[in-house]
């Protein structure tokens, strides 16, 4: 049997890891977490089994997310988990070493890229692309960067909310900011402690958050019960949430996301900005989902927005894409080592 060598895409997220392989799509997605046990050192779980692992663990196993805000925090469990990960979806014995293209943020710092690169490398890759993730999203979303026409995509992950006009298969203007989905949690603990005086989970109010959360204002009220720990007495007490309480939690987070947005707007070219009024705005990633998002940034910037297709998977298959398509991959490649 002849060597076959394969492609692989991955989108190294602060909550969620995704994987796309050439000819195949995106055949894994999996949260961005790891159980370790402390004193062999051994990977007990990674990604789903590990996450139901969080705050559960006893004295000598640790789950940990070994990204932070989008850059790798903890070398060698993000080693393990990749390699964990792409075991699971190619044979070693059959393939020679694969190439691996991954999502990187636009801000990152030399030294974080080259934890990126050298993390891929680890894990036994032949060749290491990095991808600007804006530039993923832009394309995973369906956006036609090439033509002479500005485009702009917001992407709002777990860590960072990343946003970028494009044109002419370039980059004209971006920002990030580690403001998104893991910080509305933490928004709603918050909220609620002062409110209630109840300590909640950032679990469950990862589910209210997506159940009833929304950004606006909604016509209907939504709520939930929600179990949590009284802080004067410690006693178990249920605590009902409601669409008001999350919007009113995440106001802040928003419109520090807002001013970022607010900034791209005004470092835009005139030419480019114009094509924004008529052609929209495009939100991609999972933390894009909360409700009437779209809205908010609408009202706030006098701009069509819209939510991408599966807003989830735009970087992934985004990169997926410049696997397929070696010219794409070339253009939008930032850098390459032999
Ligand atoms: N339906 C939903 N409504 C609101 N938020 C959601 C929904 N589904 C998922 N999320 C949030 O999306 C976030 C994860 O988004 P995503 O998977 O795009 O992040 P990531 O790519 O891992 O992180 P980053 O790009 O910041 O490094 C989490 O905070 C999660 O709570
Ligand atoms: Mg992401």
């Amino acid at each position: 049997m002849g060597i076959i060598s394969k492609d692989i895409g991955i989108d190294l997220g602060t909550s969620n890891i995704r994987i796309h392989m050439k000819g195949k799509g995106v055949v894994l997605s999996e949260p961005t977490v790891v159980a370790i046990n402390k004193i062999t050192g051994e990977v007990l779980a990674v990604g789903n089994q590990a996450k139901e692992m969080l705050g559960r663990t006893p004295e000598n196993i640790v789950a940990l997310r070994p990204l932070k805000s989008g850059v790798i925090a903890d070398f060698g469990a993000t080693k393990r988990l990749i390699q964990a990960l792409i075991s699971r979806v190619i044979q070693k014995s059959l393939f020679s070493k694969p190439r691996i293209v991954i999502s990187i943020p636009s801000d990152i710092t030399d030294v974080e890229e080259r934890a990126v690169e050298g993390v891929a490398y680890a894990t036994g890759a032949k060749d290491v692309y990095l991808m600007e993730s804006v530039m993923a999203a832009a394309i995973g979303a369906g956006i036609q960067v090439e033509e002479p026409e500005g485009a702009m995509i917001i992407d709002i992950g777990g860590g960072t909310s990343e946003m970028a006009v494009l044109s002419l298969g370039g980059i004209v203007v971006s920002h990030a900011i580690r403001i998104a989905g893991e910080k509305f949690d933490k928004d709603i603990v918050e909220y609620i402690k002062q409110k209630c005086n109840v300590i909640i989970g950032e679990t469950e109010a990862e589910e209210v958050k997506k159940q009833i959360g929304a950004a606006t204002s909604a016509m209907t009220e939504d709520k939930v019960n929600i179990k949590g720990r009284n802080l004067s007495n410690g006693l178990p007490e249920t605590v009902t949430i409601t669409t008001e309480d999350v919007r009113l939690a995440i106001l802040d987070s928003l419109n520090e996301i807002m001013k970022m947005i607010k900034l791209t707007l005004e470092q835009t070219p005139p030419e480019l900005a114009s094509d924004l009024m008529t052609k929209g705005i495009v939100l991609s990633g999972s933390g894009s989902q909360i409700k009437n998002l779209d809205r908010f940034i609408s009202n706030e910037t006098g701009m069509p927005v819209y939510l991408a297709e599966n807003p989830s998977e735009c970087v992934i298959r985004g990169v997926g894409m410049s696997l397929d398509n070696i010219e794409v991959l070339k253009k939008a490649i930032k850098t390459k080592k032999d």
